[in-house]
């Protein structure tokens, strides 16, 4: 039977919503996936959450009629409505949950609330053809964890970061370099033109058992950098985007090389490894991964870029798994800014 789902993404600073569905393969099965990335912030160097919200509640409803549009659906054809329900930023999430729930209300269609993580988690089997279990890196602007991913809702954490996320050190010495926000694109842009030799920065867990991660410290040794050198030259903005991609880089390939050891026989079995989240779409880091996995002789994936950073798609296709797999929905769920992965459930029946 064709069912389509309505996603709902407005976690953090991406107003979005897309229609999947299970017929077809591969992203024929994507119909529309409608994104507009808030450009209110601009002026604050950051995601301000209150602006977030009042964006997403003005633009939500004419971007889900642009998804339906382009989808050739109307809501009577959609077999359930999935919106995020956290982590993010309360405000965003409550926006996306209740317009989602409203609709589903007056439809009556199931809801399906959806962690936004889980989305990242997942959103590789909508590109690409992926089974369970696998070895998972979750790198976005909040998370940077490595998890065996068992099945929809059962997730293992083999490690993550123990201060800040890699995107987080990404933005914050984008800022500090003045380059524009979101600052993952941004260092990698300008790291294009650096030299990735030039300055000495740490790799902060070299040499360490495990697989945690840290880069709190690699961004203080930045800031100071940057306070030695001051006043930066364009070029000098280019070499400390490079050292820092490079550093970032070479922490999470090291690390990685542990979570494939430490990963249990059954996902060691399937020697596959899933990239997923906003910094996942950097091509180094891309390719330094994609060595280290031909060296021990895994597979990895990585969803398209449109697809690692958010986006309404990845929602839709958890809604879409969890529908199939007999999930009768939860009108009533009360969104969590803090939902964790590892608190999920595999699907539930009504
Ligand atoms: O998954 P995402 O879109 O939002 C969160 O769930 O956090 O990830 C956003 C993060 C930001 O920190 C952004 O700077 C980073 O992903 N990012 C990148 C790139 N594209 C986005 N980091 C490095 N290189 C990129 N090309
Ligand atoms: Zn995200």
């Amino acid at each position: 039977m064709s069912e389509f789902v309505l996603g709902i993404e407005t976690s953090c600073d991406e107003t979005s919503a897309a229609i999947v569905t299970n017929q077809g393969g591969g992203l024929e099965r994507l119909k529309a996936n409608v994104i507009r990335s808030q450009i209110e912030h601009a002026e604050y160097g950051g995601v301000v959450p209150e602006i977030a919200a009042r964006a997403h509640s003005e633009f939500l409803f004419p971007i889900i009629k642009m998804a339906l549009d382009q989808a050739h659906v109307t809501l009577e054809d959609i077999s359930a409505v999935a919106a995020t329900c956290g982590p993010g930023l309360i405000g965003g999430v409550l926006v996306g949950a209740m317009a989602g729930k409203t609709i589903a209300m007056l439809h009556r269609k199931p809801f399906i609330p959806v962690n936004h993580l889980e989305g990242h988690a997942l959103v590789c089997g909508l590109s690409d053809d992926i089974h369970f279990p696998y070895l998972l890196l979750l790198v976005s602007g909040g998370h940077c964890q490595f998890l065996e991913a068992r099945g929809i809702g059962q997730y293992t954490l083999l490690g993550e970061t123990v201060d800040d996320a890699a995107g987080e050190a990404f933005d914050k010495i984008a800022r500090l370099l003045g380059l524009a926000q979101p600052g993952g694109p941004a260092i990698e842009h300008a790291a294009q033109r650096g030299d990735p030799q030039r300055f000495a920065l740490p790799t902060p867990m070299h040499g360490k058992p495990g697989c945690s991660l840290s880069f709190s410290g690699l961004k203080t040794a930045c800031r100071l950098l940057v306070q030695r050198i001051e006043p930066l030259s364009e070029q000098d903005v280019c070499d400390v985007a490079a050292c820092l991609q490079a550093r970032i880089v070479a922490e999470i390939v090291e690390r990685a090389s542990q979570a494939i050891v430490l990963a249990s026989p059954e996902t060691q079995k399937s020697k596959t490894f899933v990239v997923a989240g906003g910094v996942a779409a950097n091509t180094q880091l891309q390719s330094a991964l994609r060595t280290l996995c031909t060296e021990v002789g895994w597979r990895i994936v990585t969803p398209p870029p449109l697809l690692c950073t958010d986006n309404a798609a990845m929602i839709g296709w958890v809604g879409l798994q969890r529908l199939l797999a007999g999930e009768g929905g939860d009108l009533l769920f009360a969104p969590r800014p803090n939902w964790s992965v590892l608190e999920l459930s595999p699907p539930k029946a009504p």
